[in-house]
């Protein structure tokens, strides 16, 4: 039997199962919702292995103070549930995003907080680094990354 996978938009509900077992085990899921997830341009997607969810990445427009780029988009709650990490499913969904933001916007400058442990994954599609690391407390280390599109 083949297996099907596609990536699709979803509404910001349909991301709040999967941050929470990926991003924030055993927390509240009111942790899971997002400021930004219901307003404007943001958009989720929603990675689908023979329709069951795997993988999510939410792309919202916000502007970053350290950044003077006008189309600014921050990307949060990358994530893509552990069983099925290092298949590609990541790299689907980022390149998925940043192809819709780039038919969305003229400009568009994608950033985000990317925790210590992803770092290496962003730097494959070229992402950098900006400024010193911070702990976001009870999650981890992270720090900012960016790259205009
Ligand atoms: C980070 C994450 C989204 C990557 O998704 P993925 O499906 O596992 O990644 P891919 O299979 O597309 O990996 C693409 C490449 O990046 C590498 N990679 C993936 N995650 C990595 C990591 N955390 N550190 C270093 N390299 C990584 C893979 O080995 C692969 O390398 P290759 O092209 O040389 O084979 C996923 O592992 C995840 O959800 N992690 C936990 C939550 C998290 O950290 N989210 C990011 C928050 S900022």
């Amino acid at each position: 039997m083949t297996t099907t996978i596609l990536i699709r938009e979803i509404p910001a509900s349909a991301v709040y199962s999967v941050r929470l077992t990926v991003l924030r085990p055993g927390r509240p899921l009111a942790e899971c919702v997002f400021e930004g997830d219901t307003i404007g341009k943001t958009f989720h997607l929603g990675l689908f292995m023979d329709e069951n969810l795997i993988g999510v990445a939410s792309f919202m427009q916000n502007s970053n103070p350290l950044f003077k780029e006008a189309e600014q988009y921050q990307l949060r709650g990358m994530a893509v549930l552990s069983e099925f990490k290092g298949q590609g499913f990541g790299t689907s969904l980022l390149i998925e995003g940043q192809e819709k933001l780039k038919n969305l916007v003229k400009h568009p400058f994608l950033w985000f907080n990317a925790r210590d442990s992803a770092i290496e994954f962003y730097k494959k599609f070229g992402y950098q680094t900006i400024g010193e690391e911070f702990d976001v407390p009870g999650v981890c280390i992270h720090i900012v990354m960016f790259k205009q599109l």
